[in-house]
């Protein structure tokens, strides 16, 4: 009785959520993108910073392109998910930072004028934003399937540039036939936690 989220929801965005590793044909609209991202902008960054940066791999031959950097493993279930989604940081996020921030608009300057300080925030908070939009795509009802084995400078490359740093590719969509590898052990709570 610890939690007050409706136990269905914990179900569908934690214990019974899994990674997927194949997916049905159904696609995935950008009304859902939409709603997704209305959900998960609201997570929490520092200075407000937002530095996720989302890019929807749509057509045929940006996904054939997207396929060949990926390693081989992750190219069948990412030639034929319903989405992909290239999850970068944005380096130069404090651009935005008058508009996310503008009871201290003074924040862009003050403490982000150097891009290796920039580089350091952005890469933490974008992979905070990262971790939400996994969720938020669960709380679609539909299953991502994030992915780090993939060629970053072809990525970054091919369908980014110099002040995107890729963070991870994800397939989305609806679990299709043997979706799952087994589920694997968590780390118990005093493995875990320390208190001092
Ligand atoms: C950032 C990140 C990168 C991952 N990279 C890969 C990958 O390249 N290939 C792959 O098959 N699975 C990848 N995974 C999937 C993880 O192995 C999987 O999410 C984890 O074992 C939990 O699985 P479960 O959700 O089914 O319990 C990645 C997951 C995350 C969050």
């Amino acid at each position: 009785m610890s939690l007050v989220l409706d136990p269905a929801a914990q179900d569908l965005l934690f214990r019974e959520a899994r990674t997927a590793n194949t997916f049905t044909d159904e696609p995935v609209t950008d009304e859902q993108v939409q709603a997704i991202y209305d959900l998960v902008k609201y997570g929490p960054t520092a200075f407000n910073q937002s530095p996720l940066r989302i890019t929807l791999v749509r057509s045929p031959e940006a996904r054939e392109r997207l396929v060949n950097l990926m390693a081989e493993g992750n190219q069948p279930k990412t030639a034929k998910a319903p989405l992909v989604a290239i999850l970068s940081a944005d380096n130069e996020f404090h651009e935005e930072l008058p508009q996310l921030f503008p009871h201290f608009p003074a924040a862009k300057d003050a403490f982000f004028s150097e891009r290796p300080v920039r580089e350091q925030a952005a890469l933490v908070n974008a992979t905070l934003q990262a971790g939400y939009f996994i969720m938020g795509v669960r709380a679609a009802g539909l299953a991502a399937g994030p992915m780090t084995g993939f060629d970053f400078a072809g990525v970054q490359k091919e369908f980014l540039d110099a002040d995107h740093t890729p963070l991870m590719v994800i397939n989305i969509g609806k679990p299709g036939d043997d979706a799952w590898f087994p589920r694997s052990p968590r780390l118990e709570l005093d493995q875990v936690i320390t208190t001092v």
